[in-house]
């Protein structure tokens, strides 16, 4: 191993592949990835549920993150194994997706290719696995379609208990309630109702941060928030009737890319310069007033001159907004992005009812409210501490995405391992009706799905042998919904208990955990090109790697 092809034509060796090449084939490279993947899925698995535990992430340069968010773990981990890469990977899907149940995810993913080790073990092939399990998906979607309950996309308190649930299993579980009313009104207000149902983006709630107070003091904002303070002291602090310019162009004397020499031969001359130099800054002040607007954001730099010149007209001028920040004040607002100065009319302006710079902790942030677009909110999020707000910021992302998940999909399931059970029991008697080794498959798909109820139950410190063999048995009665609760340790309806979640959160589960687990189960040859040192994918866990068996 480890060496290029080694193909031989009447006793020459021939090389394809590059020198340095590593390779590892067959058992060695399905081993190495499989024990990847479960070590990676052990990882997340501490921090799953209520009962979680977090993870304190150290960057190599000393930053500290406190979270139990399986995407951020598996982002802040410095992880080097390409299988290992791919269950990272399944976290980002499932984030980008639907923006919960990245630790489910992973962890089913983990435990998929566990009991696919056990199948190989006894000498199944792997192709005959990733068919079963690809089948096995198929009815385990189709089992949760048919269980999941439809609600009303626009139902309040629905949406609330949603909400509260993603955040019942993260730090702010304490504040859940408080915040999922915040996330629950921001979505709404900026969903909207198209042909084919309801439309709602998260990206337009804006979510500013600052450390300070407590999270109790985090608020709904009717505008745009902007971590921005007011550039001259001259300037007015608050606007009402705001008319709001947005320029995304230098008001600034350009300084030239080369060195200009310019000859001053006399005092007269070098005051002309200046004079002509006020002249074009004081220009630019008058440009913005003639527009008749009162605020001005401005994506560039203001030249400090230009700057006392706008306050003498009263005008309120932020410096440096973002692109980001731009594009929503726009959109809140109605105004304009003009790239020349020249072309500021007054039907560029934007109007918001107040502009105003307010003292928030340690900063000045300003706050755009009554803009013309009802659509516009945002959340300023205030905690104790800065590593606080950041994971609070997360678990609102969260709380967000499963809101959104709802309005879009308005179907929900029970959680608390729940519809795990139930998808796990239909399957295993769906199995019944299959041959030979395509049912084992099917099996260990339903035992592997039963990963997600079994941790619940470890992490609340319960047995978890006990809770499943007591969930399978109330399931077989019927009783579809009961699922374990971790905080009170006991078995119960978790559709009553108001523990509900999205189906489609449920349903991304499945997809990206099997499309993951049937990608890396097929992998039989790992070609990793080095420059003669260790594999880009760093070293191979034992059985892979240079001096690893033979296999073939
Ligand atoms: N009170 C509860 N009792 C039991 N399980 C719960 C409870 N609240 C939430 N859960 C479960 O916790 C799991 C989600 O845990 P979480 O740590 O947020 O991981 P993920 O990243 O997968 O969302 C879900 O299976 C959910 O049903
Ligand atoms: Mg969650």
């Amino acid at each position: 191993m480890a060496e290029a092809y080694p193909a031989t034509i009447g006793g020459q060796p021939v090389l394809i592949l590059k020198e340095g090449t590593q390779r590892t084939r067959g058992k060695d490279a399905q081993r190495g990835n499989i024990m990847a993947a479960k070590v990676l899925a052990e990882t997340i698995k501490t921090s799953l549920g209520p009962r979680g535990m977090d993870k304190m992430l150290v960057a190599s340069f000393g930053d500290v993150t406190i979270t139990n968010d399986g995407a951020t773990i598996l982002k802040e981990m410095d992880i080097q194994h390409p299988a290992a890469k791919m269950m990272a990977e399944v976290a980002k899907t499932q984030d980008d997706e639907v923006g919960d149940g990245t630790s489910s995810a992973v962890i089913l993913a983990g435990e998929l290719v566990s009991k696919a080790e056990e199948l190989i073990n006894k000498d199944i092939h792997p192709t005959i696995i990733v068919d079963g399990y690809r089948r096995a998906q198929e009815k385990a979607l189709q089992v949760l379609s048919d269980i999941a309950v439809k609600v009303d996309p626009k139902d309040k308190e629905t949406l609330r208990k949603v909400a509260a649930i993603s955040m019942a299993t993260k730090l702010v579980s304490e504040s859940r309630d408080m915040l999922a009313d915040i996330a629950v009104d921001a979505m709404l207000q900026v969903s909207q109702k198209t042909t084919e149902g309801f439309k709602a983006d998260v990206e337009d709630v804006k979510v500013e941060k600052k450390p300070g107070e407590s999270l109790a003091e985090t608020k709904l904002i009717q505008g745009v928030v902007l971590d921005k303070e007011v550039v001259h002291s001259g300037m007015p602090k608050r606007v009402e009737e705001a008319k709001i310019a947005l320029v995304n162009a230098a008001l600034e004397v350009e300084k030239t890319e080369f060195d200009a020499k310019i000859n001053i031969q006399n005092p007269e001359e070098m005051k002309a310069f200046l004079d002509e130099e006020e002249k074009m800054l004081r220009d630019m002040a008058d440009k913005v007033a003639k527009s008749g607007a009162n605020v001005l954001v401005c994506q560039k730099g203001i030249d400090d001159l230009t700057q006392h010149f706008l306050a003498k007209k009263n005008i309120l001028a932020i410096r440096r907004a973002s692109e980001k920040d731009m594009e929503k004040l726009s959109r809140a607002t109605g105004a304009k992005i003009v790239m020349n100065l020249d072309d500021l009319r007054s039907e560029d302006l934007g109007y918001a009812k107040v502009v105003e710079e307010r003292k928030i902790g340690d900063d000045k942030m300003t706050f755009v409210e009554g803009c013309k677009s009802p659509h516009a909110v945002a959340i300023l999020i205030r905690g104790g501490t800065q590593r606080y707000i950041d994971e609070a910021e997360r678990s609102l992302h969260d709380a967000l995405c499963v809101i959104r998940d709802v309005i879009r999909d308005p179907r929900i399931v029970a959680g608390g391992g729940a519809v795990e059970v139930e998808i796990a029991s239909q399957l295993k008697r769906w199995a019944q009706s299959l041959s030979g080794k395509e049912q084992l498959a099917v099996i260990a798909f339903a035992d592997a799905v039963e990963g997600i109820p079994l941790t619940l139950a470890e992490n609340a410190g319960l047995d978890p042998l006990d809770i499943i063999v007591d969930l399978r048995a109330r399931h077989e009665k019927g009783q579809k919904w009961t699922g374990v609760d971790a905080l009170e340790g006991k078995i119960k309806d978790m559709m009553k208990d108001n523990v509900i979640e999205p189906a489609a959160v449920k349903e991304q589960i499945l997809k990206s955990a099997s499309e993951a687990a049937s990608m890396l189960l097929k992998i039989d040859d790992i070609i990793a090109s080095g420059k003669g040192q260790a594999p880009p994918g760093g070293p191979m866990p034992p059985g892979g790697g240079e001096g690893g068996s033979e296999f073939d």
